[in-house]
């Protein structure tokens, strides 16, 4: 079996550890030879890449692995697979783009909104830079982007690099949601053949079948009517996605079709979900006390007592998996099926073609072999043509350094509406943006 050579950047990232375990777990199947977390921040990279070296010597003693600061250590030549989980203005900004929205009286969240919206005009340009800097030294290299706000990011990649047929954005958001899905019904998530449409954190599922064809959807959905939604992982979630994941019961009573990705909360009852967030102690805090502080303190934890042995990092999270099998689909051909971020093109046929929407393929050597959907409600598509809107024109505003379509893409988000709070909250987030962004005329 060919062993392959992975680029991890955002090595420092809060999720890193347990997408090291998963790593560790699916050496059989996706076997490695030299791996390489990259970070801009060193602090965080040195603590999780002393980690890494106790972790791999216990499970992984034959994987080459480093860790740097340094880009010309991190992008070679020889790189297959770069994994990218960049937080450009880390945890600081995320707060703010919480914070600064929520204290205007609107949503304040990390990828839907406002906040989104300047996490994505962030994102864009350090993005298109990750992808120059890979393909300065490969062609060949697969770019699998978690990278947020991912319905964002994929429209400005695209974009930039339309014949580039190796970048692929995802996002584990669906996967979540078929775990959860499992635990219900008592099936392993990998059972499921799903048909699935919609954007990035904007999207429905409306056929879920199992091995046999029988579409479990209809036994779902009167599960979720009867006892509510729960996160698979329930006993390791925080307080505001267990209420994330509550509102999906109130989304299939009201929108019973189709079951909802959790996000779609944001839009279609911004002003109830307003009223639970807290603008002093927004989710970026939750993180930085919770998740945060676990991983890290770990971390060192493991690397002064040189054993990963009793470490508590999440194992088998849905975030460091995913990428491994999607990853693994494409290394050996396996045409596995996984719900992506891809090019429309007639995938939804009543939706432009140049959207970029999230839908099950099957994952290949070649890139993902989308299935086809064919036309969706008049509800849905509305829904998705004001959202697609907004994301493109954020992209054009960032690339054009439009003032005119940033006013315009945050007029158009569900969660703000006025455009006169639109243009509030945009020259706040400017002025918080000032390092990041270009300038908006
Ligand atoms: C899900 C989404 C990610 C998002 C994450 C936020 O996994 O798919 O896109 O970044 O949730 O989680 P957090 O725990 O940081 O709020
Ligand atoms: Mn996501």
């Amino acid at each position: 079996m060919k062993k392959f050579n992975v680029l991890i950047v955002g090595g420092g990232s809060t999720w890193t550890p347990g997408l090291l375990k998963a790593i560790c777990s699916r050496q059989d199947t996706f076997p490695i030879n030299r791996l390489v977390m990259y970070d801009i921040n060193y602090e965080r990279q040195k603590i999780i890449g002393e980690f890494a070296k106790v972790l791999f010597k216990e499970e992984y003693p034959d994987i080459h692995f480093s860790y740097t600061t340094d880009k010309e250590e991190a992008f070679t030549e020889d790189i297959d697979f770069v994994f990218v989980q960049m937080r450009t203005g880390g945890y600081e900004m995320r707060e703010k783009d919480e914070k600064i929205p929520l204290k205007l009286g609107v949503i304040g969240q990390e990828t839907c909104g406002p906040g989104g919206f300047a996490y994505g005009m962030r994102s864009i340009r350090d993005m298109i830079q990750l992808v120059k800097d890979v393909r300065s030294k490969t062609k060949d290299a697969w770019i699998l982007n978690y990278t947020n706000p991912a319905a964002i990011v994929a429209i400005a990649l695209q974009q930039m690099f339309p014949d580039d047929k190796r970048i692929l954005n995802i996002c584990d958001q669906p996967e979540n949601l078929l775990r959860s899905y499992g635990r219900l019904l008592n099936m392993n998530e990998r059972d499921f053949d799903p048909v699935y449409f919609g954007l990035n954190h904007f999207g429905w599922f409306t056929h879920l079948y199992d091995p046999q064809g029988n579409d479990k959807l209809p036994e779902l959905r009167e599960m979720i009517l009867k006892n509510g939604f729960r996160p698979a992982d329930y006993e390791q979630r925080d307080k505001s996605w267990l209420e994330t994941y509550a509102m999906v019961q109130q989304m299939v009573r009201d929108f019973p079709d189709y079951l909802p990705n959790t996000y779609l909360q944001y839009y279609l009852y911004p002003d109830k979900v307003l009223k639970k967030l807290n603008p002093d102690f927004t989710r970026a805090n939750e993180v930085q006390a919770g998740r945060e502080k676990r991983v890290f303190e770990d971390c060192v934890r493991v690397a002064e007592t040189g054993t990963a042995k009793d470490s508590n990092v999440v194992a088998n999270d849905a975030h460091g998996e995913f990428i491994l099998i999607v990853a693994e689909s494409i290394a050996y051909n396996k045409g596995d099926n996984f719900i992506v971020i891809l090019k429309n093109d007639g995938i939804i046929s009543n939706l432009p073609d140049d959207a970029m929407v999230e839908v099950a393929a099957s994952i290949t050597s070649n890139g993902p072999r989308p299935y086809a959907v064919g036309e969706i409600p008049t509800f849905y598509k509305g829904l998705i043509e004001g959202q697609y809107a907004y994301e493109k024109l954020t992209v054009e505003a960032y690339m054009e350094g439009s003032y005119a379509k940033a006013l315009q893409a945050l007029t158009l988000n569900r969660t703000v509406v006025s455009a006169a709070k639109a243009r509030e909250v945009l020259d706040a987030l400017i002025e918080a943006n000032k390092e990041y962004w270009p300038e908006l005329r």
